[in-house]
């Protein structure tokens, strides 16, 4: 017989100890109800990042994306606020805005043509005269929750969930004094990757476990033994002291400054600061065996003169990731093995992963329970 999802998520106990606890059993990353149960509980539920300021700064700037399945548009109003709608026509369900973003005063419906304001209310409806009992009012685009941190925007599904900085709760002003939003956005660059989301940020976030092990070239600017692990609220830090070294030039050369800081706000994003230097990691499940990770570079100085320099930094960045992604794959082939239930964490190391378990724990037991009650 089929292991129920209630089994699953028992299966794990988050009341353990760092020095007890284990990893959140193998089933939850290979099996689809766990998936979906996430779509709708985490990614329904929690602030998820879609795009940064300045793609929005003017009236009119939209951008459109996709959240836990659902098409979404935001845009900057005529009266400068900012909104999100879903971006699916009252009509006949077509996407309204068909680019990924632009400029514009209007937005009309590429199907039949109807056109709603920047507000979202709907403006017009061609050839519709004559339709009885259709109150315009009532037709406007539907309206997601949105609001900005720093230089990026998020939004929510959840029309109940709590403001922005509640649920980033002490990541605001452990991340100020790095002053993030003066840095420029100069690239990004998009992985689609053979593994379920969490061993995705699993690996991120085991404390530096495997970096003297995959990432020799990163390895060499960090001073491993003074690793630091925080965990508060939904966040982790990891941190470290950075050393001069000459034994990888190009790492060297474009990791700089006193400490390296590793955010990780739950469940899927992550920020990484040297100086001068910061790279986003936004991690998003496609299915339950493959997730797509957006990565996006920015630098204090983006100039011209700067381009070759910051091109190399990029390319830093995008060897490390080769090297996670490859042993991420493997990770996910393990995770069916019959060989593989679960995993013990180092305390050392794996603090940030434990903090991880137990937020994803209880909000799918919490999503599981509503959803029981409201079947009853
Ligand atoms: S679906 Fe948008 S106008 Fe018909
Ligand atoms: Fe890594």
């Amino acid at each position: 017989m089929e292991t129920s999802v209630e089994q699953i998520l028992s299966n794990y106990n988050d009341r353990a100890l760092l020095s007890q606890a284990s990893t959140i059993p193998a089933p939850w990353y290979v099996d689809s109800r766990i998936a979906e149960l996430e779509r709708l509980n985490v990614f329904s539920k929690t602030w998820q990042l879609v795009a940064r300021t300045s793609q929005l700064q003017n009236p009119g700037d939209f951008i459109t994306t996709r959240l836990a399945g659902e098409p979404i548009v935001v845009v900057r109003g005529a009266d400068g606020t900012l909104r999100a709608f879903f971006n699916v026509c009252r009509h006949h369900a077509a996407a309204v805005v068909t680019q990924p973003c632009g400029q514009a005063q209007i937005l009309q419906c590429p199907y039949h043509g109807w056109k709603y304001g920047l507000d979202g209310s709907l403006k017009g409806m061609p050839e519709f005269d004559g339709v009885e009992n259709f109150d315009r009012a009532q037709h406007g685009l539907m309206h997601i929750r949105v609001e900005t941190w720093e230089c990026f925007v998020f939004v929510n599904l959840d029309p109940h969930a709590k403001p922005l900085a509640e649920f980033l709760g002490g990541l605001v002003k452990r991340v100020a004094p790095l002053g993030i939003s003066k840095l420029h956005f100069f690239d990004r660059r998009t992985y689609h990757i053979h593994c379920n989301w969490k061993v995705f940020v699993d690996n991120y976030l085991d404390g530096g476990y495997h970096v003297p092990h995959l990432h020799k070239g990163l390895s060499s600017v960090l001073d491993y033994k003074q690793y630091t692990i925080e965990n508060e609220d939904r966040y982790c830090l990891q941190s470290s002291p950075m050393v001069e070294s000459n034994e990888d030039a190009a790492t060297g050369a474009t990791r700089k400054g006193d400490r390296a800081w590793y955010f990780w706000q739950y469940p899927n994003l992550m920020i990484n600061c040297y100086e001068g230097y910061m790279d986003t990691n936004l991690v998003l499940p496609l299915d339950v065996d493959h997730c797509r990770v957006i990565f996006d570079f920015y630098f204090g100085d983006v100039s011209e003169a700067r381009r070759e320099y910051n091109q190399n930094s990029v390319a830093v960045g995008a060897r490390v990731q080769d090297e996670d992604l490859g042993i991420c794959e493997d990770v996910q082939r393990g995770l069916k093995s019959r060989a593989y239930g679960a995993g013990r964490l180092s305390a050392r190391r794996e603090a940030g992963e434990h903090l991880f378990h137990r937020l994803l724990a209880a909000d799918l037991k919490q999503g599981l329970a509503h959803s029981a009650a409201a079947a009853d």
